[in-house]
Order: structure tokens, then C-alpha cells, then sequence
């Protein structure tokens, strides 16, 4: 059966960004108290009570964990009023736990819906993934190419040297080779400390973020969040399950992946069209992180709709309770 393509995404998007707001509203109070845990608890419950308000059959396809680890948004949780199209949820309450708990940039709270069994489900491994913003002839790169490889056939397809492309990769000891490749193309490299999702946004929008490319490994989950984003503002992303051991093999299978070597492009990632919404925590190149001011808290909102490409940048200021 194919999946129904219309799921009044016109009319859904604004809840959905009032449940990113909520999120950051909720964690608000949180920013730079050290405390991840009760920074992710705070938005976990207030994403999920405005879920609950949202006319649709929802299925939460990436979430907080498998049933048994998470109490709350797990995997195959149903949300919404019950009464509304049949979607696939994909959020992460919290993208950037540490960031938000020491103050650090681009912690955003992410959500993005989709017509049932439109969203892969990526179980929680890692994934190779890679990404650039739009402008770009259809798959000028690849996961297969080699770091460098890739800074290359990006400068020559902007028509550039490789010294002129920045490259965002996380930092992680697991990606000094391809750090130390990348920088002998005399490339230079935006090392971001957590935060992939916003990563691979920010080359979407690369002469406001300076970013042209992401490469490297992270979350599967938040590989399916940025493929959601990158589905509404353009660009080309693709991605690769890593697995570690068995045990991870399995939870791929448990999910329905068969073919465990499978890259997967942007829109084998997210099949149909899709809403996203996120609300910045902290101060980012995206949106604006949380304000406080005497009474009052302010969110900027990043809310977009791939069938139309429209993105929508909105400030909410509400009362302190
Ligand atoms: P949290 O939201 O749990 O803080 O995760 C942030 C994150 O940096 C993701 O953006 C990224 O995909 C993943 O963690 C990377 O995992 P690891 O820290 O294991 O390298």
C-alpha cells in the first residue's frame, strides 16, 4: 500500500512549531545548570503534552528510545488527539543535552511529521552521514569518495578552491583521519562539539552559516531529523548505518532494515513530504536561543514545508507562569 501524500500539512505545521516551542520553553530554565538529564526531561514531557493537543493519529518512529529505556515519546508511542491523518513523528526533544546544560551554541529542540511510513526507521547507532546545501548537480559527491575527494569535487563544482570550502564535522577522536585529510586540502573545518542535526542544516544555508558541507558519524535518529530539514530548505544529504556489534545488527532488523549496507539518500530517508519545526535553546547561527526577559520568555522558531519550500523564521514571546 502506498502511503497517502496529503496529510494537511498546511494547517499542522503551526502546532507543530508550538510543539518545539514548548520544548524550549520547558528546558529554558535549565540552560547552563550542568544537568542534562533534567534539561532532556523538561522537554521531553512538554513536547509530549502539546503532541497530545495535535489533531492527528500519530506514531512516534524516532524518539526518546526503545519502549523499555524510555518512559516517555519511546519508539511506538501513539500520539495526538487520535483524530486527524495517520503521521510519523520523528523528534528529539533536545537536540544538544550538553550543549544546553554548559551554555554552548545551537541547541535546538527538533520535530518533524510525515504521512505514515514515510520516515525510515533508523535505530539508535550511529550513521555516516553527509550532506551540502542546495545549487548543487545531483550527487557531485558521495559517501563513497574519500574525504578529500569530496572537498574537491565540491570546490570545482562552485568553482572554487578547496582553501575556499568549510567543512563541519564533529569532534570526535573517531574522525581525526578524516579531520587531518580535509585539512591538508587546505580546506578549513567547523569543529562543533555535539549537534549534528543543526550541522548539517547549517549547510543549507551556507552564506549565513559559512558552512558548504557536513561529513562524519553521529546519531541515525538525528540523521533522519536533518534529511527531514534538508527536504524543506534543499540540499543533498545521504547516509550509511553504522554498526558496532550485533547487537546493533539487531535492532536494525527489529526496525525492518534488511539490506544493512544501504546508503541512503535524502529522500530515501524521509519518501514523502514532510514538516519540520525547531525552536532554538541556546544562541545558534540558525535561530536565536531562549530569552528571558523581565516576564517574559522569547523563542525563535524555525518552521518549514518541503511540498511548498517555504521557511518561516518565527518569534514567540509568551509570559513566564
Ligand atoms: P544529545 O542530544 O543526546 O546531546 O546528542 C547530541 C549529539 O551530538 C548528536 O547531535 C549527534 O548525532 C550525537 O550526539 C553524536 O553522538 P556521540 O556523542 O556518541 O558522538
Amino acid at each position: 500500500m502506498t502511503a497517502p501524500k496529503d496529510f494537511n500539512d498546511r494547517m499542522l505545521s503551526l502546532g507543530l512549531a508550538r510543539v518545539s516551542e514548548a520544548a524550549a520553553h520547558a528546558s529554558a530554565r535549565l540552560i547552563g545548570r550542568g544537568d542534562e538529564k533534567a534539561a532532556d526531561q523538561a522537554a521531553v514531557n512538554a513536547m509530549r503534552d502539546q503532541l497530545n493537543m495535535l489533531d492527528i493519529k500519530g506514531v512516534v518512529v524516532i524518539g526518546e528510545g526503545e519502549r523499555d529505556e524510555a518512559p516517555m515519546l519511546f519508539i511506538g508511542e501513539e500520539v495526538g488527539t487520535g483524530d486527524g491523518p495517520e503521521v510519523d513523528i520523528a523528534l528529539d526533544p533536545l537536540e544538544g543535552t550538553t550543549l544546553t546544560a554548559k551554555d554552548m551554541p545551537n541547541a535546538l529542540t527538533v520535530i518533524a511529521m510525515a504521512p505514515r511510513g514515510t520516515l525510515l526507521h533508523a535505530p539508535d547507532v550511529y550513521m555516516d552521514k553527509l550532506a551540502i546545501g542546495p545549487g548543487y548537480p545531483t550527487d557531485v559527491i558521495s559517501l563513497d569518495m574519500s574525504p578529500a575527494e569530496r572537498v574537491h569535487a565540491l570546490a570545482k563544482a562552485r568553482g572554487v578552491n578547496p582553501g575556499d570550502i568549510t567543512v563541519c564535522i564533529l569532534e570526535r577522536p573517531r574522525h581525526e583521519d578524516m579531520i587531518a585529510e580535509v585539512r591538508e586540502t587546505g580546506a578549513a573545518i567547523r569543529l562543533i562539539t555535539d549537534g549534528d542535526v543543526a550541522g548539517v542544516i547549517h549547510t543549507a544555508e551556507a552564506e549565513l552559516t559559512g558552512i558548504d558541507m557536513y561529513m562524519g558519524s553521529g546519531g541515525a535518529p538525528e540523521g533522519v531529523l536533518a534529511a527531514s530539514a534538508l527536504k524543506c530548505m534543499g540540499g543533498q544529504m545521504w547516509g550509511r548505518l553504522l554498526f558496532r556489534n550485533d547487537d546493533e545488527k539487531g535492532r536494525a532488523r527489529k526496525a525492518g532494515i534488511t539490506d544493512l549496507d544501504r546508503i541512503y539518500s535524502r529522500d530515501d530517508l524521509v519518501t514523502a513530504d514532510v514538516i519540520f519545526a525547531a525552536t532554538g535553546v541556546t544562541n545558534g547561527s540558525i535561530v536565536a536561543g531562549v530569552k528571558r526577559e523581565p516576564g517574559y520568555l522569547t523563542t525563535e522558531t524555525i518552521l518549514m514545508r518541503s511540498k511548498t519550500g517555504s521557511v518561516r523564521r518565527m518569534i514567540y514571546r509568551n509570559p513566564i507562569k
